[in-house]
C-alpha cells in the first residue's frame, strides 16, 4: 500500500515522546522537537530531500530503544547493566539500532541510531571519533543535546545561554562544518519560535519532506512490530501482550481463511491497539492493586489516544477502527464512545473478544494467567450478558481448545 514512514511516526511520535517525559522527565515533545531541529541542520548542510526525509525519521525515532532498555534493566543475568542506563548509556543505542534496521527508508542509513551519543572528539559511549561517525548521527547529536539543554517547550531559555551551549559544541562535540552551520541557525530567529510547545507539532509537519511509496504491508508490520514491543516493554506486567495479541489476531484470521492482506492489517491493528498506553503515567499502570475510579479514568483514555494517532495515517482506516474498539462492548457499556453492537464491524468485536481473551491468560506479576477453559468461562458470561460476541467467543474456543 502507499505509504509515508514520516507521516506514520509524526503521528505516534506523541507516544514515544510521553514515554520519555514519563520516564526520564524530559520535557513534552523531546523526540519532535529533536527532529525539528535535525532537519532545519540538515537542510543548511544541503542534504538531499531524501537525506533529510531518513534523517527526519531517525531523529524522532532516535530514543526509541529506551523503553525495551528499561526492561532488560529490571532482568537479571540476561543484559550487561553497566551498558544500560537510560539515555545516560549505550543500551538504548543498541536496542534503538536493531529496532530500525528493516525500516523503508530512502538512503540506507548505517548505525545512525547506534551512534547518536557519539562526540566527534572521541568521548562518546562507543569511542567513536571525527568523520568515522556518521554525518546525521552527529547532527541528531546536536539536536538531541541542544533540546535536552534548554527549556524550549515553555521558551524559558535566552540567547546568550544558546550561545553558551554552541561553544559546547564547537569545542569538539560536533564537526567544523556542522559547528558552523550551528552558528548561523543560532541567529534565525523563525527556528526559536518554532520550538514552543504550542508551536513545534504544526512546525515539524511543515519542514518534513514528503514521500509516499509503495511499502507492502508485511514491510509495514516490521515498522509496527517495533511499537508492538515499546509498548509491551513499558510496564512489567504488560510484557507479552501485544505480542500475544497479534498472535492471536493471526491465528483466528486463519481460523475464518482471511487472506493474506486482512490478517496483516489485523496483525498490524494488535501490534498498535494498545499504543496509546504509552500515554499513561507508568506509577498508574505499574499498581498491583484494583485501580481507583480517578485512575481508571486515566487508563481508560489510552484507547483514545490510539486512536487520534492512527487515524491520521493515510490507508490505516479499517485499522484505526480494529485497534480503538477494542474496549467497546456490543451492549454499549464499553469505553471510550460507548458505541454499541450495531456500530462494531465483525473484525472489532474479534478483537475485543481477544483483547479479553489474552488478558485472562497471560501470566501478570501479581497472578498466574487462566487456563484456556476458565478464560473461555468468563467470556462467555460476557457474551450471555451482552457484552462480546458469542459466535466469536465460540469459536476462540474452538480455535484455542487444544493451547
Ligand atoms: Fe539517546
Ligand atoms: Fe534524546
Ligand atoms: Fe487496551
Ligand atoms: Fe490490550
Amino acid at each position: 500500500m502507499k505509504f509515508s514512514l514520516n507521516d506514520f511516526l509524526i503521528a505516534v511520535s506523541f507516544a514515544l515522546d510521553f514515554m520519555e517525559k514519563d520516564r526520564l522527565g524530559m520535557q513534552s515533545n523531546h523526540g519532535k522537537r529533536t527532529a525539528y531541529l535535525t532537519v532545519c541542520i540538515a537542510r543548511r548542510m544541503n542534504l538531499s530531500e531524501e537525506e533529510i526525509y531518513d534523517a527526519a525519521a531517525l531523529s524522532i525515532l532516535h530514543d526509541n530503544g529506551l523503553s525495551e532498555s528499561s526492561l532488560y534493566e529490571e532482568l537479571p543475568g540476561e543484559w550487561d547493566h553497566a551498558v544500560n542506563r537510560f539515555e545516560g548509556s549505550r543500551g538504548h543505542c543498541m536496542i534503538g539500532e536493531k529496532n530500525i534496521k528493516d525500516y523503508p527508508f530512502l538512503t540506507k542509513p548505517q548505525d545512525v541510531i547506534l551512534y547518536h551519543h557519539e562526540r566527534y572528539d572521541g568521548n562518546g559511549y562507543f569511542g567513536l571519533e571525527g568523520d568515522d561517525i556518521p554525518l546525521i548521527s552527529q547532527i541528531i547529536a546536536a539536536a538531541d543535546s541542544f533540546e535536552n539543554y534548554f527549556k524550549f517547550a515553555d521558551g524559558d531559555y535566552s540567547h546568550g545561554e544558546v550561545l553558551k551551549w554552541l561553544s559546547i559544541c564547537q569545542a569538539g562535540m560536533v564537526c567544523p562544518r556542522l559547528a558552523k552551520v550551528l552558528q548561523q541557525m543560532v541567529e534565525d530567529q523563525s527556528v526559536w519560535a518554532n520550538l514552543s510547545n504550542d508551536r513545534i507539532e504544526q512546525a515539524l509537519d511543515e519542514v518534513v519532506p514528503s514521500f509516499e511509496m509503495e511499502v507492502p504491508l508485511d514491510k509495514i508490520r516490521q515498522v509496527t512490530g517495533v511499537f508492538s514491543r515499546i509498548v509491551d516493554c513499558k510496564s512489567s506486567f504488560t510484557r507479552r501482550h501485544s505480542k500475544g495479541l497479534a498472535e492471536k489476531a493471526a491465528r483466528m484470521a486463519e481460523y475464518y481463511n482471511k487472506d493474506q492482506a486482512e490478517t496483516t492489517r489485523l496483525i498490524i491493528a494488535a501490534d498498535l491497539h494498545d499504543l496509546g498506553k504509552l500515554a499513561v503515567p507508568n506509577s498508574i499502570l505499574d499498581v498491583p492493586r484494583a485501580l481507583t475510579p480517578e485512575e481508571f479514568e486515566t487508563v481508560k483514555k489510552h484507547v483514545y489516544y490510539t486512536r487520534v494517532a492512527l487515524e491520521k495515517i493515510k490507508g490505516f482506516e479499517d485499522i484505526t477502527e480494529w485497534a480503538a474498539n477494542h474496549h467497546e462492548k456490543l451492549n454499549g457499556r464499553g469505553y471510550p464512545f460507548g458505541k454499541t453492537g450495531a456500530e462494531l464491524d465483525f473484525n472489532s468485536r474479534m478483537m475485543g473478544c481477544l483483547d479479553v481473551y489474552q488478558a485472562l491468560t497471560e501470566d501478570r506479576p501479581y497472578r498466574t494467567g487462566m487456563p484456556h477453559s476458565q478464560a473461555v468461562k468468563v467470556l462467555s458470561d460476557m457474551a450471555d450478558s451482552g457484552f462480546v460476541d458469542s459466535g466469536i467467543t465460540k469459536d476462540i474456543d474452538q480455535a484455542f481448545s487444544s493451547v
